[in-house]
């Protein structure tokens, strides 16, 4: 078997993840560590036995390139990458405009490779067995959702020179962190038709916003609120929702596996056998990521849902900022059809800092 070769470009915090999921792969190997720091690059290829580090990308046959870089340099890294004849993984959030994941996808498909943004909480046994008893409707209706995001990040991280702006992060805590738990929630319940949002800085030095709040209108008729927050001491991710039959719950941080989740019937009715979580579990992460994407790159087959509507939450996040600037609501439409909409986002940020 050829062992397809990847290449990871940005070898900060994240990347540890990816080159951790390829080496637990027979038909993957990476090739190369790329950053910008050459000690870096070259310390990172030592501790993962990558043969080669540089500084960027060398001339070259390479299958996959991954993008764990800050998200401004993601569209011109995967134009580079595609324009080589790679499919590239990126890491979240995908761009710092829709119009830039628009030229990401277009240069994707004029190279015929494939655009795969990490979404990873998608993954894992208990997520699909959810969306199976959604989509099948053995669990009703969905009537209403919660999806919150309660995390902490101090000042020490803001003060990574890529963080906290509009310019170089593209957003705050709700592009940042939020948009996962914002991703599963769409993830389950399909498109949202309408945002009202704000966006408040409550405590963090920085130009973007530590914390939003909004209530979602799905097309299905779901409502639901979104919390998300960058100085909440408990840190807790969660999503909740209500259907005719039943309240799904996810608990989790990072990573979720089968007990993070529950279905509770509603008063009076038994859970049929059909709720109960398969007995083979694999939780979600970037291993599970990884391991349903690469069969697609290797076969040159469409991608799996895990990786499917790589702009989804990010129109949403851009329509809460839209809400927040407007104090209105903001339909996801207008962001889809918007050049306006679909270029830098920022937002008005209610301050409410106290000293
Ligand atoms: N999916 C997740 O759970 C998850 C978790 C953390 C971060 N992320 C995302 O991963 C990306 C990277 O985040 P991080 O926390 O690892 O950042 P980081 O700052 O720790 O690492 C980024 C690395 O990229 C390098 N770099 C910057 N520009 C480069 C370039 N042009 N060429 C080569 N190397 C370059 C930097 O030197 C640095 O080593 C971001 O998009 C972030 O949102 C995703």
């Amino acid at each position: 078997m050829t062992r397809m070769r990847a290449a990871i470009v940005g070898t900060g915090d994240v990347a540890r993840l990816h080159a951790e999921a390829i080496a637990a792969r027979d038909d993957a190997e990476v090739a190369l560590a790329v950053d910008l720091d050459a000690d870096r690059a070259a310390a990172f290829a030592a501790k993962y036995g990558i043969p080669r580090s540089a500084t960027s990308l060398p001339d070259g046959h390479l299958d996959v390139v991954h993008l764990c870089t800050p998200p401004a340099g993601h569209v011109a890294q995967a134009e580079d990458a595609f324009a080589r004849g790679a499919h590239v993984v990126v890491e979240k959030p995908p761009a710092l405009t829709l119009h830039d994941v628009d030229r990401m996808v277009a240069a994707g498909e004029a190279a015929g490779r494939h655009l795969a943004v990490v979404f990873q909480q998608r993954t894992g046994t208990a997520t699909a067995h959810v969306k199976r008893l959604l989509d099948d409707g053995h669990l009703g209706r969905p009537l209403l959702a919660r999806c919150d995001t309660f995390w902490f990040r101090d000042d020490t991280y803001f003060a990574a020179p890529w963080r906290g702006t509009w310019a170089n992060e593209g957003g705050g805590t709700t592009l940042g962190h939020g948009i996962h738990q914002l991703d599963l929630l769409a993830h389950l319940l399909g498109e949202v038709d309408e945002v009202h949002g704000q966006a408040w800085r409550l405590a963090r030095d920085i130009e973007t916003e530590d914390v939003s709040t909004a209530v979602l209108r799905f097309q299905s008729g779901v409502v639901a609120t979104a919390m998300t927050s960058a100085v909440s001491p408990r840190q807790v991710s969660s999503i909740r929702i209500d259907t005719e039959l039943a309240t799904i719950e996810l608990e989790h941080l990072y990573g979720h596996g089968h007990a993070n989740w529950r279905i509770t019937p509603r008063p009076g009715a038994d859970a049929p056998s059909s709720w109960a979580f398969p007995a083979a579990e694999r939780p979600s992460g970037h291993d599970a990521y990884i391991d349903a994407v690469y069969p697609a790159l290797a076969a040159g087959t469409a991608l799996p849902d895990v990786a499917s509507a790589p702009a989804r939450s990010m129109e949403i996040v851009a329509a809460l900022y839209a809400s927040s600037e407007r104090s209105a609501a903001v339909a996801l439409r207008e962001v889809r059809e918007s050049g306006e909409l679909r270029g830098p986002m920022s937002a008005q940020v209610r301050d409410e800092r106290r000293s």
